[in-house]
């Protein structure tokens, strides 16, 4: 017997195996962080929360990414019905983002950082990223060969592809002396960068279920509709300029929050689609739902549901005012980014990674209670933010000048619920994925 992993059996699949380690070591890193807010000085020396921060919220980051890319191309191979441009490219940009992430991991472990929030790594560090994503839209556009009649989530990939190209690049732009000098315009762009770049690897995400839903109602009508093309048309109104309620709090024009209100109003056109189409999506939940990957996808559904109505509320300028800079934002961040995008990323998972090398069907007892274990959790997690955050507006807005220290004693209780939860939320997603692991690996060092 022979082990052997050899070009051949580079797949895009290699992708999501990487982001599914990703995924739990960046959740490790999140409960570190979440016991350090309630016992103060935890593992101080070794990894304060100026690391573990960064540590967790990039291996989370790159978790979306890896997962992304694998989706995008797996489901390009399967739309085209043919072999990627070029696998060579395929397995550059895997080796370039692999070793991007590794030296950003190590940077954060020896205290080097030097770049912005949520990108804290040395900026030289993005170099490897930037030209990864480049190679990533050549490999696309070449392997799709044209632009006439593709479906709706063909036109979100290559948007989706574009736009985090260009975001990503404009959030480094206060490299340049330019743009550093002038305070409001630098935080201007780096806010504005950083609302479009989930748009853009929301375009990713959204197009990639998009897919997968139409490959389990075997039906491709959907995504030539123009229903779905007028959603996608509001989707990428919304990536372009919805950033705007990011700078409520910058001494901007007026108009400009009266405008920032209007386009993230125009969610409410996603919210109005969602509500009108439960009927049918519940219908459709009865009848897949015994599908590992349409159970995720429902989940999805009802967390878009609940952060777009917190969204909303937060779009709103006098309740942004007070809810900024409070776990009432955490809780948006991580409430669309594992309820929204992890639950989405765990259906295509289930989708590309099932049983192709072992039967699953032993573990599908674990898999489910993993999966409302996940859930159940997530939405004590992000209750908890959010009543961490309420309570730090009331703080903010009483006359009688309580001091922090006194106000972070007084949110002990919603931390310790937010980090138990955490742990079961971690503990949730370890066994949902857990046999899916098994597979890909059973796939990838089997005999020749
Ligand atoms: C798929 C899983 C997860 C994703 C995608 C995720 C994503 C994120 C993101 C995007 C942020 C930045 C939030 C902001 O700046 O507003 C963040 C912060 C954080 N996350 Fe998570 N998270 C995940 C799981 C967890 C878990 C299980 C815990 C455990 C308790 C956790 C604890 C934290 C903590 C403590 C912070 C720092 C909040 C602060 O700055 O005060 N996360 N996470």
């Amino acid at each position: 017997m022979e082990l052997s992993i050899n070009k051949a059996k580079f797949t895009p699949k290699v992708f999501i195996l990487v982001a599914l380690i990703l995924l739990a070591t960046g959740m490790l890193f999140g409960i570190i962080g979440g016991l350090q807010y309630i016992l103060p000085g935890f593992l101080k020396e070794a990894l304060s929360f100026e690391k573990t921060r960064p540590l967790h919220v990039s291996s989370v980051l790159f978790w979306i990414l890896f997962a992304s890319m694998g989706a995008v191309l797996t489901y390009l191979k399967e739309h085209i019905g043919n072999k990627l441009y070029s696998n060579y490219l395929s397995r550059l940009l895997f080796f370039l983002f692999v070793v991007s992430i590794f030296s950003i991991l190590i940077a954060y472990f020896l205290g080097k950082f030097g770049g912005r929030e949520y990108w804290e790594f040395p900026p030289i560090l993005s170099l490897p990223i930037i030209i990864g994503w480049i190679i990533f839209l050549i490999n696309f556009v070449f392997s799709l060969g044209s632009l006439k009649k593709q479906p709706v989530y063909i036109w979100m990939w290559l948007t989706g592809i574009i736009f985090f190209l260009f975001t990503f690049l404009e959030s480094y732009l206060w490299l340049f002396p330019y743009f550093n000098n002038q305070v409001v315009n630098d935080m201007n762009i780096q806010w504005k960068s950083y609302g479009s770049m989930v748009g853009s690897w929301n375009m990713l995400i959204y197009g990639a279920s998009m897919y997968l839903m139409t490959k389990i109602s075997n039906d491709k009508s959907y995504a030539y509709s123009t229903k779905a093309f007028v959603l996608y048309f509001a989707g990428l109104f919304n990536l372009m300029f919805n950033w705007g309620h990011h700078i409520y709090t910058l001494p901007t024009q007026p108009y400009v929050q009266y405008i920032s209100y209007a386009v993230s109003m125009t969610e409410l056109l996603i919210l109005g689609n969602i509500i009108y189409g439960w009927k049918a999506t519940l219908t459709k939940a009865q009848k897949f739902f015994h599908r590992d990957a349409y159970r995720f996808l429902v989940a999805a559904d009802v967390w878009i549901f609940l952060n777009l109505m917190l969204a909303i509320c937060m779009s709103v300028p006098a309740i942004n005012l007070y809810t900024h800079g409070t776990h009432i934002t955490v809780a948006h961040a991580m409430g669309t980014t594992i309820g929204i995008n992890t639950m989405l990323l765990l259906a295509v998972c289930y989708d590309i990674l099932k049983d192709t090398c072992i039967s699953l069907a032993p573990y599908q007892k674990m898999m489910r209670f993993g999966f409302w274990l996940a859930n159940s959790s997530l939405l004590a997690f992000w209750i908890a933010l959010i009543g961490a955050g309420i309570l730090k507006v009331k703080w903010q807005m009483n006359s009688e000048q309580i001091a922090f220290s006194l106000m972070m004693q007084n949110l002990s209780p919603f931390f310790l619920v937010f980090t138990i939860s955490g742990v079961l939320l971690l503990v949730g997603i370890l066994l949902s994925i857990y046999p899916l692991f098994k597979n890909h690996l059973a796939c990838f060092f089997s005999e020749k």
